[in-house]
């Protein structure tokens, strides 16, 4: 009991907004299943996010609990990580609020992930959007995260949150644990097979590979993935002429555990004709259990709402401990019931 206490904590989400890609995968989940003895781990779909971009209802709730299954097939065992739906714990919503009192506009306007979404969403650049990652540093700082393991993307981010929790503290007192974002060597930045120049993300389909893509589709999309115009034709790492192939590689050596030397010599002298298949063979091998297992447990709905109700209920029992403390240092009164 004593071990338990001294864990640090670690914590992440995915916004159940398309379904879950390499990217997500490679970026963010395959670094979460590995380290729960080491941490107390929290992970959950970042459902109230999605809506800042319209959704359909049906959908976000269908990819919801699809998110969940994958979670758990990607080795998330729910006996030793807690995983759970962001709108279930209604002190994200009201931590976010707090802090988006203590987020400046200057702050928020200089967020990659705003202006990104703002160009594509022009119809609909809402207060959520932009108030986006106040939200996200309420999910981090409810459960005083010591780690947040995610892609590259959400880096800034994760800044602004240590901003935020070293701006609250130096009002009130120790309150929040400054976290640390946790970004993997291999694959914190996959990019689309389409446009090795533009992240791997669903918005370009034909470049994105999902997780539970039949291993005929991910074949295709690898077999026509772009690489690059250079003469040389050779398998060698140059993120800036030979972006297409670097990408391949850092895929391949995030999926195979092999360092990009190690890549170099296997493919020596063979050419892109050669590669891009061996890519996506190692692929469709490390995606084919994940696939098959959630397909297994996406037919027992029981399982899945047991797992995403004890979930909420032991992540609840942090959360209200740190807004009440939050709640009684800015001056509210305390509630009487
Ligand atoms: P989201 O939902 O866009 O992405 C989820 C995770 O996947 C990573 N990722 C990638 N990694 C490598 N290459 C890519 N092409 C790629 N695309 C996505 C992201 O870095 C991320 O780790 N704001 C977050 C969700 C969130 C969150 C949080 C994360 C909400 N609250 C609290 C951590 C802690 C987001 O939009 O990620």
């Amino acid at each position: 009991m004593e071990n338990e206490a001294k864990k640090k904590i670690m914590l992440s989400g995915i916004q159940p907004s398309g379904d879950l890609h390499l990217g997500n995968y490679l970026g963010a989940v395959k670094n979460w299943g590995a380290r729960a003895d080491e941490f107390d781990c929290y992970y959950f779909m970042a459902d109230l996010h999605t809506l800042t971009v319209r959704q359909n209802p049906a959908e976000l709730r269908r990819r919801s609990l699809e998110q969940l299954a994958q979670y758990i097939a990607c080795g998330l065992d729910p006996e030793k990580n807690t995983l759970f739906i962001q709108s279930h714990v209604h002190e994200h919503a009201e931590l976010g609020w707090i802090l988006n009192c203590y987020t400046m506009f200057g702050e928020l306007s200089r967020m990659t992930q705003f202006k990104d979404k703002s160009a594509k969403n022009a119809d609909n650049i809402n207060g959520g959007l932009f108030t986006y990652p106040s939200l996200m540093a309420a999910d981090i700082l409810l459960y005083q995260a010591d780690y947040v393991p995610v892609g590259e993307d959400q880096r800034q981010h994760c800044e602004l949150t240590r901003d935020i929790a070293v701006r609250f503290n130096n009002i009130y007192g120790d309150v929040f644990k400054v976290p640390e974002a946790y970004i993997p060597k291999a694959g914190a930045r996959v990019m689309g097979l389409g446009n090795p120049t533009a992240k791997m993300s669903k918005s370009d389909p034909n470049g994105c590979v999902f997780l539970m893509e039949k291993p005929e589709d991910i074949a295709r999309k690898f077999k026509r993935a772009i690489t690059d115009s250079d003469t040389e034709r050779c398998v060698r790492f140059d993120p800036e002429n030979k972006p297409g192939v670097s990408n391949l590689m850092n895929i391949y050596a995030a999926v195979t555990g092999k360092t990009l030397d190690e890549i170099e010599r296997e493919f020596d002298g063979a050419g892109y004709g050669a590669f891009k298949p061996a890519v996506g063979d190692a692929v469709i091998e490390t995606l084919r259990p994940i696939r098959e297992e959630a397909q297994r447990l996406l037919a027992d709905k029981a399982y899945l709402q047991q797992v995403y109700t004890e979930g909420a209920q032991k992540a609840s029992f942090i959360a209200r401990k740190t807004l009440r403390k939050v709640y009684k240092k800015v001056g509210l009164v305390e509630k009487p019931f």
